[in-house]
């Protein structure tokens, strides 16, 4: 009932939904595209509609309105935020660059528009090492998140990294004891996690990426059980492209992302509600670094 009056929405308003892999099930099922960050900012950069729902954070959506400021972004919970989007601040960033030469700020998407403005390339979870390789700087102050940031240092020898000290609430909550008692009591699992989990606990692993990556890992595995150390959101894509395998969520759930539901989504649809509005300089300013990460990160 629901889905049909979107469907009906959908067309009057020339809309595109889009959904990442942690809101609901229910949300999933009726986006007309689902996946990880960075599938998302390139498939909202091409859109060519009057208006994109994007079913995601705060920061999703302003990605989308400035790399496609055509269309209208609407936000179905314009109040779900990341918190690790505000952990770093502009003073740090001025005080480093002034300080230290040949530096490279490097923003991963979950930031606002704002620090996104004051770098110099943006990330994702699934293109950090490949872009951070490709930069000629010898010093890179990442932000926000310290945990993706370790996990990219790790893998790009021969450069200084700086930290804002950043990080996830959701993912960094995970202990070493929780990875240890899931392994216990599921020993024929591999463990899939993704890298805003703390280092000591990424080195518990099996295999670190991306949700998106985590799926294509889960997927061409020839292992049948996963214990999944990311937001559980992502079981339902797993246990979709994956019908025989079995999947046990270790993480907790992203309050925020819960925020979306059918619901919301026709709400907004229907009045125009959740905009994302940016100023123009902000935005400007935001989309070089932006711009550079579809560049970059093929
Ligand atoms: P990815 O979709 O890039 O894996 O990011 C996870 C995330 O925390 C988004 O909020
Ligand atoms: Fe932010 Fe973590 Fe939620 Fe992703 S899972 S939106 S990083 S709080």
């Amino acid at each position: 009932m629901v889905t049909e009056e979107i469907n009906r929405y959908k067309e009057s308003e020339d809309a595109l939904i889009l959904a990442h892999y942690y809101v609901s099930d229910e949300v999933q099922a009726l986006a007309d595209y689902v996946g990880d960050s960075y599938y998302l900012a390139k498939i909202a950069a091409k859109a060519q509609k009057r208006t994109v729902v994007f079913c995601g954070v705060r920061f999703m959506g302003e990605s989308a309105k400035i790399l496609n400021p055509a269309s209208r972004v609407l936000l179905p919970a314009a109040e779900a935020d990341c918190p690790m989007a505000h952990m770093a601040d502009a003073a740090q960033i001025a005080e480093l660059r002034a300080r230290v030469r040949d530096l490279a700020v490097v923003c991963y998407v979950n930031s606002g528009a704002s620090l996104k403005a004051l770098s110099d390339v943006c990330v994702t979870s699934s293109n950090a090492v490949k872009i951070v390789s490709s930069l000629p700087n010898r010093n890179i102050l990442f932000i926000p998140d310290e945990n993706l940031g370790s996990f990219v240092q790790a893998q790009v020898p021969g450069k200084n990294f700086y930290f804002s000290g950043g990080y996830c609430p959701v993912h960094a909550a995970l202990r070493v004891a929780d990875v240890q008692a899931a392994r216990r009591a599921h020993p024929e699992a591999a463990v899939l996690m993704h890298p805003e989990c703390v280092a000591e606990v990424r080195a518990l692993a099996d295999y670190v990426g991306s949700t998106a990556q985590i799926i294509e890992a889960a997927q061409s595995s020839s292992m049948q059980a996963f214990l999944v150390c990311t937001e559980p959101g992502v079981l339902y894509e797993l246990r979709r492209r994956c019908p025989g395998k079995t999947f046990y969520p270790v993480t907790s759930v992203c309050a925020d992302m819960k925020q979306i539901t059918p619901a919301r989504v026709l709400a907004c649809l229907k009045e125009g509600s959740g905009e994302v509005l940016l100023p123009a300089a902000v935005a400007e300013r935001a989309r070089r670094p932006l711009e550079r990460m579809l560049a970059l990160g093929g």
